[in-house]
């Protein structure tokens, strides 16, 4: 070795251009996120809660709440309390009562429009997540007025983050679904595009969700089952979605989306929410006199909304905005007349278990988790069964409560799909958190599949 340079003028060279070479594509690669947030409402759980709206308003200090509701709860036990507990502190207030189930870009502009005429400083949605996104809607636009399409998501809207912080908003959900009280996000029909999409921004999250289990105690067998599957689907999504370190890290905090992808503290709320529907779920909707189970469900709601709220959802949630939007004549049982839906979790349940199938493969052992969850048999399973086992089981659930079977039961065929794989492919901020890539061809190949069930 003696004698033999080192560094030749030619290896000098060589060595110059090959770290000329990782510059470049240091810079030309993505950055992966290495943070996640975890953001929640405070959360105030128990029966006869509802009666603490006021305190909690007055407390937030505002002195003129807008109290949202729809025509159906507008009589409701649950905002005849509300509004006694408003009296009781003297806290002044004017009741919107025309939100609309499944609401649209339509309805959130109404709400909207009485929001800024009647000079609130403070919110208090009373009924289901359509009453409280409707009530996050209209607190941002009437405290940052802007065109509506400003901070709808992209690539439907501008996606313009919100500007700073909302006024006071006191969430009292009365169905056990949405979570709506714990995340930052809004969802709405957009009728000219025939499907959903929404608001997305943690200055949206409630302040308080009062989570009261006796506002559930009247629900309807299908509103509680169709509430009960979106609970369980923002399980099973938040907690198989693509995990946060594998998105791109984002160019400032501003720009870092509500929902991450999966992380290890929304997969522990994801997994709560999970054991409680799998042990609940059929109970709930099965016997609404069982107390305890609907009061579980209620507390799973909650809890896969801290999750989702996170972590997000992905395709069967992205697929169901579609199957929501182009409604034709479905009316199911329990919900108001007169208007045609595919509820929002029947739309999301509809999908899942082709979507767990084709997911299954990206990581087994978590789908496998979740089945398990919900009372499949894994004894003896491989990773290869994963797929199988959840959609299996949740077809079981779907039949034991008497849900339609597959999207050509609420009005669908074959010749729709093109339009469904149309409506689903802009919904990027939940189809990007797909733990497997999926394109056209196969929304279309899910779509397919998802139009019987058994
Ligand atoms: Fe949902």
């Amino acid at each position: 070795m003696a004698g033999r340079a080192l560094l030749t003028p030619q290896s000098y060279r060589h060595l110059t251009s090959y770290i000329s070479l990782l510059i470049a594509v240091s810079m030309s690669t993505p950055r992966k996120e290495t943070t996640f947030t975890i953001d929640t409402s405070s959360i105030k759980f128990g029966p006869g809660i509802t009666g603490d709206a006021g305190y909690e308003l007055d407390r937030l200090g505002v002195k003129r709440a807008m109290l949202v509701t729809d025509p159906r709860m507008a009589n409701s036990e649950a905002v005849g309390i509300a509004i006694e507990s408003l009296r009781g502190v003297g806290v002044d207030f004017a009741v919107f009562d025309q939100t609309s189930i499944e609401p649209t870009d339509v309805s959130f502009r109404e709400a909207i429009k009485f929001a800024i005429d009647g000079k609130f400083d403070g919110f208090l949605p009373v009924g289901g997540g359509s009453c409280i996104d409707t009530a996050k809607a209209a607190n941002l636009y009437s405290t940052y007025p802007a065109d509506f399409l400003e901070y709808v998501n992209a690539p439907i809207g501008n996606g313009t983050p919100v500007p700073g912080p909302l006024r006071p908003l006191v969430a009292v959900p009365t169905t056990s679904g949405t979570g709506s009280e714990t995340t930052g996000v809004a969802i709405f029909d957009f009728e000219e595009m025939g499907s959903k999409t929404g608001i997305a921004h943690r200055a949206l999250r409630p302040d308080v969700g009062l989570v009261d289990p006796d506002n559930t105690r009247t629900l309807p067998k299908m509103v509680a089952a169709c509430s009960g599957f979106d609970v369980l689907c923002h399980g099973i999504e938040s907690y198989t979605a693509l995990p946060f370190s594998q998105r791109e890290k984002p160019e400032s905090p501003a720009s870092r989306p509500a929902y991450q992808g999966a992380n290890p503290i929304s997969d522990v709320w994801a997994l709560a929410a999970l054991e409680m529907v799998g042990k609940s779920i059929l109970r709930a909707v099965l016997d609404a006199n069982d107390s305890e189970a609907r009061s579980n469900m209620a507390m799973a709601a909650t809890f896969a909304g801290v999750g989702f709220g996170n972590a997000g959802v992905h395709l069967p949630h992205g697929m169901s905005y579609p199957v929501s939007g182009m409604v034709r004549n479905f009316r199911p049982d329990g919900y108001p007349e007169g208007k045609a839906i595919v509820p929002h979790g029947m739309a999301v349940i509809l999908n899942a278990p082709a979507v767990f199938r084709y997911t299954a493969p990206s990581n087994p052992e978590r789908h496998m988790r979740a089945a398990k969850l919900l009372g499949a048999d894994t004894i003896g399973a491989g990773p290869e069964d994963a797929g199988d086992l959840i959609a299996e089981r949740l077809i079981f659930i779907l039949r034991e409560i008497g849900v339609p079977n597959g999207l050509a039961a609420v009005g669908y065929s074959i010749d729709d799909v093109p339009s469904l794989v149309e409506g689903t492919l802009p919904q990027h901020r939940v189809t990007k958190l797909a733990p497997r890539p999926t394109d056209a061809d196969e929304l279309t190949a899910l779509f397919t599949d998802s139009m019987q069930l058994w």
